[in-house]
């Protein structure tokens, strides 16, 4: 790390800076809105964020823009002004921050004093971005390994669903907007953990004289959230699209599937199977899957969906508590309080 580089201060440790303290950074422009305060004056509310959250800032019209962003300019001559059309296409874009923090009534603020576009190749904003905390390369290992314990058949099909840009979605998507997994590459951290725990019970079902196809449950397992490839979009944050919001993940994943399966000549009862594990994954009516599980598989899936997600929760949510206050807030998505023990 060069010198220019370790004086760069995190958002987690910005917060902690005391009123009046100068800090550089660089973060993802998540949003800007241009604002008039109480004299007509021009100011600006720009979100960034970085790999350890998010923070808010003031931009006063006394702030000076300047333009890094071009490749072929020397580092050492002067950056130029920063053009208004640039300005507004700002969002998702890395930036360079000079900023200080100030106090309004008792509480810290961020204000922004110079702000840089720079060089979106040598500072891809993915890079900055939070990520799942598991490496890439040991996820698509076990991705790999998971796929290769199926069957020809199965395994064949899966890697016809999840080839090309799909692929690179899969691996790159966050799970979810807001609750779980809300970070890149989290569809690909959730699905593994969901289909290895799958497996594992499958295992155990069988072994305990159960008819269950471990294969099936593999397939499953990888392909339950498939729709939300369509109800997410992996910008500076994750956002719902549109079809998100009004068809929901299991009903898009539902017709992707489908789709390809039709395409594929994938044999009909395990299209027919893998279709059920797919609408039924939520376990029950009231919590948007059209029919509850009525197979091993199914149920299999759905259990370990919910388990994944509600042990996610309870991290989540632990990760801030002290030794003298060990239970959570009130965690509604999963209607309880969560104890450190
Ligand atoms: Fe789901
Ligand atoms: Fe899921």
């Amino acid at each position: 790390m060069s010198d220019a580089q370790s004086i760069l201060k995190n958002s987690q440790e910005i917060r902690k800076l005391g009123s009046g303290t100068s800090f550089k950074a660089i973060f993802v422009v998540s949003s800007l809105f241009q604002k008039n305060d109480k004299n007509g004056k021009p100011y600006y509310e720009m979100a960034v964020t970085d790999s350890f959250g998010t923070i808010e800032a003031k931009i006063w019209s006394d702030a000076s823009w300047f333009d890094r962003s071009d490749p072929n300019m020397e580092a050492s001559s002067t950056a130029k002004r920063l053009e208004d059309e640039k300005l507004r296409s700002l969002a998702g874009c890395s930036v360079g921050i000079d900023g200080k923090t100030t106090e309004f009534r008792g509480q810290t603020q961020f204000n922004f004093n110079k702000i840089t576009l720079l060089d979106q190749d040598k500072f891809p904003p993915s890079q900055y971005l939070p990520r799942s905390p598991i490496s890439l390369e040991e996820l698509v290992k076990r991705y790999e390994e998971l796929v290769s314990s199926c069957r020809p058949e199965v395994a064949e099909f899966i890697r016809f669903v999840y080839d090309g840009d799909t692929w690179k979605q899969f691996r790159d998507w966050p799970a979810a907007v807001s609750h779980h997994h809300a970070y890149a590459n989290g569809l690909l951290e959730h699905t593994l953990s969901v289909t290895d725990c799958a497996k594992s019970m499958a295992e155990s079902l069988r072994t305990s004289g159960y008819d269950i196809d471990v294969d099936i449950v593999v397939a499953g397992g990888l392909l339950h959230d498939l729709g939300k490839l369509g109800s997410y979009r992996m910008g500076s944050i994750p956002e719902m699209t549109l079809e998100g919001a009004v068809l929901d993940h299991i009903a898009i994943g539902y017709s992707k599937f489908m789709e390809l399966a039709e395409k594929s000549g994938l044999d009909n009862s395990l299209k027919l199977q893998i279709a059920h594990i797919l609408l039924s994954h939520h376990g029950q009516r009231e919590f948007g899957s059209p029919v509850v599980p009525a197979t091993p598989e199914a149920m299999v899936v759905s259990s370990a969906d919910e388990l994944d997600f509600r042990v996610f929760c309870w991290k989540d949510s632990v990760k801030d508590l002290t030794e003298d206050q060990p239970i959570s807030q009130w965690h509604q998505a999963t209607g309880r309080r969560f104890w450190n023990r």
